[in-house]
């Protein structure tokens, strides 16, 4: 694992106090409608809620590192109340995938956004060891000001980053150049797998958040 960077222990985030409330952005019938909070929630601290966008989770009736993945998806839904929605999307899922997903409360997209959702509202993106291309394309969608809306757990970016330094990959260079150019921008905390029996599923992985002044400073010729 990168050795500068920093762990975070996700309990502990708060959340930007410019974020905005995020409404269901489609649904189910009855799904716009307010829902009423029970007495212990009225007493629990109010947080604006952001989207949570998963890509690349893997088969999850075939693996168990997607399992793992997937485990801490609902775990972080269930803890964290700023988490709003959260859309899966993998094309190698399953029908019977699809409707385990939607029984643990996931809406399971259609279409194959090829990792290019635009954070128009805060999103939270979960893409476990997702192919470098997948991570570039989702950079390059949100180029700009955007970046700012958006938190991503995945592969570490300073790990690219050291892969081209030390190997000098041209085709890592290709297919990561939003990756690379989005370092110096980019504050990243690792993933400490306190166990082999999750090394799997959580190696490499880090959370990204990007510098409020990233649209002055994002070049891309820079690489
Ligand atoms: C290296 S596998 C990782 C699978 C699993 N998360 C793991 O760690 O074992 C990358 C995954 O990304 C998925 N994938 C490929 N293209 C995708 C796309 N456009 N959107 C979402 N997922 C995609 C693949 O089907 C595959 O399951």
């Amino acid at each position: 694992m990168a050795t500068s960077a920093k762990i975070l222990n996700p309990e502990t985030c708060t959340v930007n106090e410019d974020w905005t409330i995020v409404l269901p952005r489609r649904g189910k019938k009855g799904r716009n409608l307010p829902r009423i909070r029970t007495p212990e929630e009225q007493q629990k601290p109010w947080f604006p809620t952001e989207m949570m966008v998963i890509y690349g989770i893997g088969s999850i009736e075939s693996y168990e590192t997607p399992r793992l993945q997937l485990s801490l998806a609902i775990l972080m839904k269930r803890k964290l109340s700023w988490i709003g929605d959260v859309e899966v999307f993998d094309p190698i899922l399953s029908a019977t995938e699809s409707r385990v997903l939607e029984s643990l409360g996931c809406y399971v997209l259609l279409v194959n956004e090829q990792g290019r959702r635009c954070a128009i509202k805060p999103t939270l993106f979960y893409m476990p060891h997702c192919e470098a291309e997948l991570y570039d394309n989702l950079l390059q969608a949100n180029w700009g000001v955007m970046l700012k809306g958006m938190v991503l757990l995945g592969n570490s970016f300073e790990t690219y980053e050291q892969h081209v330094l030390e190997y000098k990959s041209s085709v890592i260079v290709d297919t990561a150049r939003h990756i690379l150019a989005v370092r110096k921008l980019t504050q990243e905390f690792s993933i400490n797998t306190v166990s082999d029996d999750y090394f799997a599923a959580f190696h490499d992985s880090s959370w990204h958040f990007f510098s409020p002044d990233v649209e002055a400073k994002l070049q891309l010729t820079e690489i």
